[in-house]
């Protein structure tokens, strides 16, 4: 089987179920701080999974390209990957685990025929906090599974989420298929990670709402998150032996053997894994219509690592320049069919590795020569220090995770402590912060998130009043404090300029404008002048919210009921993000 007809066949399987087929989101979360990467179909809905209505109805469904840099060290094994795709169908309210489970059991069963004896689940066994997933269990059992295939676990295999430290989550049943390997020993299962078993799907009962604090309150809906990992069901319907050998990466192993001159064996096998992975990685968050570009801070610093990695192995291969470039072009032809906003950002993808490619080589030899002198001065097992990592980042533009892989090559641990402390005395924005990211959690919907997400839709509209329409959003992200708005514009602003936008957004404020919201047709919100995400499908419904004279965008909420909520308006700064893209910070106050 195709992906491409593994795709159609999960949606219309859904479709037939009675689910709405919607757009696979950027791979940048939209007004989220706590997280660098959409890592789940479910990240885009988290408003929704928190009670929020959806313009499409209560059972959606899609294909949701995901980003996972937490298990980049297993990436060139049989299944892990940072860049994949996951299939995903939604209840939002609606129908719960019965229902869920036989789907996922039909769907496997019925319309890629995979041998119910293939497969196995585990279940929530219960703890102090929640108890067992009996609903579950009985389902499978009635379905026809026996005790030996359903699995009772621990939380920590069955529970899914918060995807950051607060949000939507719950008890979930994961589903294994069997690669017919034999039993690592009496206890193997599928939890265990000899490769027998792999995970492919994963059905989250999402019952509970995870708190700052740490507890867990019952909320009174209840929604279904389930995730189909694409290229893993692709690898054991076509019989291959990992998700390498999928039609997905054939064309790019073959660029790579061409470009690279270099045949695969069983030694170099892992990096070629590697560099496939991390280049359709590399050219998804160049190709994502936010604009994301090499930097050294959040998404722009994790592509930063993932494109010296590439050219580093690509280096250990003895390859000359220019080979990212033509294996990113590989990956636009091959996946702009489904991701249109590859080939719209061709031209992107490749300026950026030209660049980086440019800026690196120059000094990654150099500073080879000087890793390989400063390891020379410490002994096997001992450790380099965090300054001497820090030079190597701060002069030669070593991501610290080159610098331990380096030093792991020669059995010497880095002082990554160190380092970090070092690289916090130099920067405004740490990579432990960033880090932090990836633990904070998910957007919370307080009040003042959603006043500044309101004061966001009013600076987007008065930016465009004041500096033209030529002014496109590139990106947002609100915390408790402030908001970050990224956009589209090639130079600094005057000051002229930053007090007519301010002025424009507190008028909005003092007039106390209704914000309206309406649910339609993609095609006619475009029609309506509004502005947003187009990625949309034909005949999608979305919300448009309007403030009357000021503002009409495309957007998925909450907001404010109305502007006078936010009292005042205020930019603290307006400096460069990265070429051809501005960025403002700004604050509401509290009082009048
Ligand atoms: N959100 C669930 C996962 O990522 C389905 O596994």
């Amino acid at each position: 089987m195709k992906a491409n007809e593994l795709r159609r066949k999960y949606i219309d399987f859904f479709v037939s179920k009675g689910h709405t087929e919607i757009s696979s989101a950027s791979l940048i979360p939209e007004n989220d701080p706590s997280v660098l990467f959409t890592t789940a179909g479910m990240h885009p809905l988290v408003p929704y999974l928190l009670g929020e209505k959806h313009p499409a109805g209560k059972r959606l469904t899609d294909h949701q390209k995901c980003l996972r840099t937490g298990d980049i060290d297993e990436v060139g094994d049989a299944s892990h990957l940072t860049f994949f795709e996951m299939m995903g169908n939604w209840s939002l309210n609606d129908y719960f685990k019965k229902e869920s489970i036989g789907f996922s059991h039909e769907f496997l069963t019925k319309v890629l025929n995979i041998p119910q004896e293939k497969i196995s689940v585990t279940v929530f066994g219960g703890d102090d906090e929640i108890p067992r997933d009996t609903e579950a269990y009985e389902a499978w059992k009635a379905l026809g599974y026996p005790d030996e295939r359903i699995h009772f676990c621990s939380r920590k295999e069955n529970w899914w989420g918060p995807a950051g430290e607060t949000g939507p989550c719950g008890p979930d049943t994961e589903i294994f298929y069997d690669m017919g390997k034999e039993k690592c020993s009496d206890t193997c299962g599928p939890t265990c990670n000899c490769g027998k078993y792999v995970e492919i799907w994963n059905n989250v009962f999402m019952e509970y709402n995870k708190q700052k604090d740490g507890s867990y309150v019952k909320m009174d809906i209840h929604n279904v998150d389930t995730g189909l990992g694409l290229e893993r069901v692709l690898c054991i319907l076509n019989g291959e032996k990992t998700v390498y050998d999928t039609e997905i990466f054939a064309p790019i192993m073959k660029g790579l053997v061409e470009a690279t001159g270099v045949e695969i064996n069983s030694e170099n096998n892992r990096i070629f894994r590697i560099l496939a992975d991390h280049l359709r990685a590399i050219t998804f968050i160049l190709g994502d219509d936010k604009g994301v570009s090499p930097s050294n801070v959040d998404q722009g610093y994790v592509l930063r690592r993932l494109i010296r990695r590439v050219y580093r192995h690509l280096k250990s291969l003895g390859s000359p320049d220019g080979i990212m470039v033509k294996i990113a072009n590989i990956i636009v032809d091959e996946f702009s069919p489904v991701y249109p906003e590859l080939e719209r950002n061709r031209a992107f993808i490749i300026k950026s590795l030209e660049d980086e490619e440019r800026t690196f080589s120059k000094t990654l030899d150099q500073g080879i020569k000087i890793a390989t002198k400063f390891l020379s001065n410490v002994a096997e097992g001992e450790m380099l220090s965090g300054e001497m990592a820090f030079k190597l980042y701060d002069t030669y533009g070593f991501p610290i995770e080159l610098t331990e892989e380096l030093a792991g090559e020669k059995n010497i641990k880095v002082d990554v402590e160190g380092f970090k402390a070092q690289y916090q005395k130099h920067q405004e924005l740490s990579r432990q912060g960033a880090e932090q990211k990836f633990k904070g959690g998910l957007s919370d919907n307080s009040e003042q998130t959603t006043r500044l997400h309101t004061a966001t839709h009013l600076l987007n509209g008065a930016l465009r009043k004041v500096l033209g329409d030529t002014v496109f959003q590139k990106g947002s992200n609100i915390t408790p404090e402030r908001l970050r708005f990224d956009f589209s514009f090639e130079r600094k602003m005057t000051p002229e300029e930053i007090k007519a936008v301010s002025d424009i957004v507190n008028e909005a404020i003092a007039k106390d404008i209704e914000v309206q919201m309406e649910e339609m047709p993609v095609e006619k919100a475009r029609e309506s002048g509004a502005i947003g995400v187009f990625g949309n499908k034909y005949g999608e419904n979305v919300k448009v919210y309007t403030i009357d004279g000021y503002s009409k965008e495309i957007c998925g909420g909450p907001h404010a009921q109305r502007t006078g909520e936010l009292k005042g308006f205020k930019i603290l700064k307006e400096e460069s993000s990265s070429a051809g893209v501005r960025r403002i910070k700004a604050i509401i106050l509290t009082e009048n």
